[in-house]
């Protein structure tokens, strides 16, 4: 290992220095909303992909809730709008709008941002994962699709020496996937991306559906936040309240929604939250098992190990400190 590459006990270092990358539906709000009331972090970008919603929208949805948050300084940066090597922008599958609702936010809206996007993410995320000191580097988070960090990586290949290990929400190791039986979303949506970043030597922890269905929020929090008679609180239950209703006609028995991406960000902070095999992955790339997060056979008796995958997670603890820092947020 590079002598450069910044140790993840940085992490432990007040501010965290966060950015991140969102597709910007409902969970991917929860994790800003999560980012937000955690006193250890400096929030320093936001990157906009698509995923559960256009591109366009993705950064119009972020920023809006920036504003909502009352943080309107912290940028957000235009990521990709296409997996890698598609000829055109990419749009949700009308299963995805069900799920996030038109807006990628339930059924409701926010006014119009205070703000414009700012372009070129992928050169930014690339310039200032570079750029940024070993003491105080960038904590990067993608809760969507990897194309963003793929094509940073492949304008900048250094970066997987300079960024500390990266949490990513997507992904199942022992589960069913939840858009083929075998594929997870977020890798679904770009397999070549995720395939790429997990072969260039970055180290990365997989926080995927084998952990997140295991963290379920109930009404009775949204509940709370409604009563906080705040903008943000009732917005934020409302949104989240159009997502419990999703997971109760498609997975009932669940009792709430699954905190996919606040549990990775979660995770990034305090990776003693989750229990994780060491090993190295993959993604199936051909056929009905396209998507598929697999450990690596031709690296399985490799003694380095450059992934880490969530496997069993403390629900409760996560719990409560999701239901406090959001709650800060909203207040
Ligand atoms: C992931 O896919 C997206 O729909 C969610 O925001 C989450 O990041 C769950 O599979
Ligand atoms: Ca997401």
């Amino acid at each position: 290992m590079s002598e450069r590459r910044p140790a993840e006990k940085n992490l432990a270092v007040h501010p965290v220095r966060l950015v991140l990358d969102l597709d910007a539906g409902i969970d991917d709000a929860l994790a800003l909303a999560y980012a937000l009331g955690s006193s250890e972090v400096e929030l320093v970008a936001v990157v906009a992909s698509y995923g559960n919603v256009t591109q366009e929208r993705a950064a119009r949805n972020a920023c809006a809730l920036l504003d909502l948050l009352g943080r309107p300084d912290v940028p957000v940066y235009a990521g990709a709008d296409r997996p890698l090597g598609a000829a055109e922008s990419f749009s949700p599958a009308a299963g995805v709008v069900r799920i996030h609702g038109e807006s990628g936010l339930g059924a409701s809206e926010l006014p119009a941002p205070s703000r414009p996007t700012r372009a070129d993410g992928v050169g930014w995320l690339a310039r200032e994962g570079c750029a940024a000191p070993p003491a105080a580097p960038l904590t990067y988070v993608p809760t969507g699709p990897l194309t963003n960090l793929a094509l940073a990586l492949r304008a900048r290949p250094e970066l997987a020496e300079r960024l500390p290990r990266i949490t990513f929400m997507g992904g199942a190791l022992g589960v069913p996937g939840n858009v083929t039986p075998c594929a997870e979303a977020n890798v679904h949506n770009d397999p070549e991306a995720a395939d790429e970043v997990l072969v260039s030597g970055l180290p990365t922890r997989m926080v995927g559906l084998d952990v997140t269905h295991q963290v379920v929020l109930t009404r009775e929090e949204t509940a709370r936040w409604r009563a906080l008679g705040t903008r943000a609180g009732r917005f934020f239950a409302d949104m989240t309240d159009h997502y419990i209703a999703v997971y109760e006609r498609n997975n009932p028995g669940m009792g709430g929604c699954a905190l996919h991406d606040p549990l990775a960000l979660a995770a990034a902070l305090d990776p003693t939250l989750v229990g994780c095999l060491r090993t190295n992955l993959r993604v199936c790339r051909e056929g009905a098992v396209r998507g598929r997060t697999v450990c690596d056979p031709r690296r399985l008796r490799d003694e380095a190990k450059d992934a880490e995958v969530a496997l069993t997670v403390d629900a409760p603890r996560f719990l409560e400190e999701f239901c406090s820092r959001v709650r800060r947020a909203l207040a």
